[in-house]
């Protein structure tokens, strides 16, 4: 049992064969937090915490005047009893207090681990896979139980924790601050690392030295966003890829997120995440749960490179789910940057004739064929397909589609509405706003208001009719502004600020719903590209469309931060056209199709204006494609070199039993008379002789490891090459 309670010392230690994670309780009181890292065995766990009275630390132990909740190292730390800094939770009483006293309670072991009821979480399918901690804690004079979830799994160097508020009181409470999860780390000396960005611009890769006091990084959007991922790591100074410590926390939730670290001035380090606090109070009723969303902790002994192959590992095998979890997904073409809202279906089938042409799988009709919308001022809610566009309607389009021998895909944003549609006329206390208020738009467009269980009701429905009107084997979900004026219609003043929360529980009840209706269509979510793009959201739908920026040299960007947490199949990506749509750019087709080939294939391109040279190379690129890509979409991946650090980048996929790898190697801007360049490999059997791309001379795998691979001199921009590696 990897969970062992040491009632001597009163500690808990979650251990696997990587890594240990100890808990005292502290007085009986306090859960403490020891230590969370590489495995350790440890005689007296009691010694670990010595302390030393502080000037201006006050004490809750007068006996014990050394003792301080300011300078305990805390598990779920609670604000006014002397813990000055910031806390993992914060309730108002219903005597306006915000004062609690929480201590332990009980706790329970339990064999596996259960799923959060109405959230995203990640799963086992054997209860061998994890074990539980549930510690509770009470405060006797609210009569309120508040459990902490600690989950360790057995092959895996994660450990998932979220906490519950179980209202057994007689008076209601409002919530203020509830996070997934709190650690106190004995030191300070580290870095962090975050993914920050915008539209077109996601999940850039920013590296800092930690300082004291609070950094911190937040969505206040109603999405995840673009601009932060609910994700940072604590860095050891000398972590590299490859190297030293690193601590990896993670939110599965898809909406407003805080994720901070504060340093204090004993150089201790608190970090936590979870719900954002900000403009959140949610009103807990006698008899009521607050279920947090689920944090994921990783620990890497094996730098920033091993914390991302296990977030990989788990995202795609325990968190991801459907049909498609362990299945390659066909290669699309979408008509989103060949038509834009200007099509017929004569263009969208010329279209697909010639993307049959070039073995395209997959035909997906993006936005523009519903209601009257022919830009993007109008019809999100009527969901009625418009027959001038369409004269024979989704069906006649997907037959046509389908008798082709590809699958037919379909695109929805059911979260909106445009001020002009049927639906807003009809229903126009259906989005978020507060009344007698303007409602700012964004895109030209309000945001339903899912926190109401009829608006839920009425999207379940519409898409269930819609899903079932043709062969849809593809939906890619849409989700193109933030929210503001965010505030219900439905709910009484004193929950308006659940109005947010409440929003993603209502979409998380319509994904499950629909992806359990049907378990046959591959769901892609987006928001303008990776608005969205969480491990929350992939729990419902096991793919997202990484950014709208398609342009190769900005995608080795985006696709190498998305990597530090999300596995290449979480990812899509798809070749464009040149100059491309949002920098201007001129790549060749080569590199376009090579960088598109390092996640879920697909093409978004005017394929009938293609030069029968570039079709070529494109049919040439996918029939490769096919031979590597279950080990680019299931293999470990190593990041070789980085794009945000000069002209070349590589990475590399590798088969778990090691006797297949793939390279990619991308050289954006080419350097005069460049210096000789071996590029060393990662992952490989260093015993195994390997081949590459089949050549004669085959290389140990320690030899491509430790001399590297000799790289051929490039006298061209935006080059790139595929190696694929197998063991003899
Ligand atoms: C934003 C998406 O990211 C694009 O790919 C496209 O689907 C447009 N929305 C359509 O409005």
């Amino acid at each position: 049992m990897p969970i062992e309670w040491n009632e001597a010392d009163q500690v808990f230690h979650l251990y696997n064969k990587k890594v240990s994670y100890l808990i005292q309780i502290v007085y009986g009181k306090y859960p403490a937090h020891l230590y969370w890292g590489r495995r350790v065995q440890v005689l007296q766990p009691s010694s670990i915490l010595s302390f030393k009275g502080r000037a201006f630390s006050p004490t809750t132990e007068p006996d014990d005047l050394k003792f301080s909740l300011d300078i305990l190292p805390q598990e779920y730390p609670a604000f006014g009893n002397g813990d000055f800094r910031k806390p993992a939770y914060l309730l108002r009483t219903h005597d306006g207090s915000t004062i609690t006293e929480f201590v332990y309670d009980s706790h329970e072991i339990l064999k596996g681990k259960r799923p959060l009821k109405g959230l995203p979480s990640s799963y086992i399918e054997d209860d061998s896979e994890a074990d539980t901690l549930v510690i509770t804690m009470v405060d006797s004079i609210l009569g309120i139980g508040l459990n902490l979830n600690y989950t360790i799994y057995r092959d895996l160097d994660v450990i998932t924790r979220s906490a519950s508020f179980e209202h057994l009181g007689s008076y209601a409470i409002e919530i203020h601050k509830c996070m997934s999860m709190s650690v106190d780390f004995h030191e300070s000396n580290w870095d962090w690392l975050h993914l920050h960005g915008t539209w077109a611009r996601e999940r850039h890769i920013e590296r800092q030295p930690l300082l004291h006091g609070i950094q911190s990084i937040s969505s206040t959007r109603g999405a995840s966003s673009h601009q932060h991922n609910p994700f940072l790591a604590l860095l050891s100074k000398d972590a590299t890829e490859e190297l030293g410590d690193v601590y990896g926390i993670s939110l599965l939730y898809s909406g407003n997120f805080q994720a901070s670290i504060e340093v204090d001035p004993f150089d201790t380090t608190r970090i936590s995440i979870g719900i954002n606090p900000f403009d959140f109070i949610w009103l807990n009723k006698p008899g009521e749960m607050f279920q947090t969303p689920e944090a994921v902790m990783v620990y890497s002994s094996e730098g920033i490179g091993g914390m991302s192959r296990t977030f990989h590992k788990l995202l795609r095998t325990r968190v991801c789910r459907g049909v498609y979890r362990d299945k390659t997904r066909p290669i699309l073409i979408n008509n989103w940057e060949a038509t834009y809202f200007n099509f017929t279906e004569k263009i969208l089938k010329e279209l697909a004739d010639v993307a049959k042409g070039l073995e395209i799988e997959l035909f997906v009709l993006d936005d523009g064929w519903f209601g009257h919308r022919d830009n993007d001022k109008s019809s999100l809610g009527d969901w009625v397909v418009n027959k001038k566009k369409l004269p024979h309607g989704i069906k006649g389009l997907a037959d046509y589609i389908q008798n082709k021998g590809m699958q037919f895909g379909l695109w929805v944003e059911p979260e909106m509405v445009s001020p002009d549609s049927n639906l807003y006329r009809k229903h126009p206390d259906w989005c978020l706003h507060v009344p007698g208020r303007s409602r700012t738009l964004s895109r030209n467009q309000l945001v339903l208001d899912l926190s109401r269980e009829e608006v839920c009701d009425f999207l379940i429905r519409t898409l269930t009719n819609i899903f079932s009107s043709a062969p849809i084997s593809y939906v890619k979900w849409d989700m193109n502004r933030n929210m503001t004026e965010v505030g219900s219609a439905a709910l009484p003043p004193e929950m308006q600020k659940e109005t947010a929360h409440r929003y993603m529980l209502g979409l998380y009840r319509i994904l499950e719903t629909l992806t359990e209706r049907f378990p046959e269509i591959l769901f892609e979510s987006c928001s303008g590209g990776g608005g969205r793009f969480d491990p929350g959201i992939l729990y419902y739908m096991p793919q997202t469309w990484t950014s709208d920026d398609t342009d190769a040299v900005e995608r080795l960007k985006i696709q190498y931060g998305t990597s530090i947490v999300y596995p290449a199949i979480t990812m899509g990506a798809h070749v464009s056209d040149v100059p491309n749509h949002q920098v201007g750019r001129m790549t060749p087709i080569q590199m376009r199709c090579h960088v598109a080939m390092a996640a879920n294939l697909g093409f978004e391109l005017s394929v009938g204006k293609l030069s029968n040279e570039d079709k070529s190379v494109i049919v040439e690129q996918i029939r490769l494609y096919h031979q590597i890509k279950e080990i680019v979409l299931f293999g470990d991946q190593y990041r070789l070199l980085s794009p945000f650090e000069g002209m070349d980048t590589a990475w590399m996929y590798v088969t778990p039993s090691q006797e297949q790898a793939v390279v990619f190697y991308y050289k954006t801007l080419a350097t005069p008379n460049p210096p000789f360049f071996r590029l060393k490999l990662r992952g490989l059997n260093p015993k195994l002789k390997y081949r590459i791309n089949n050549a004669e001379h085959p290389f140990y795998g320690d030899e491509l490891m430790q001399i590297g691979k000799d790289m051929p001199l490039i006298k061209k921009d935006y080059s790139s090459f595929i190696f694929h590696i197998k063991a003899i």
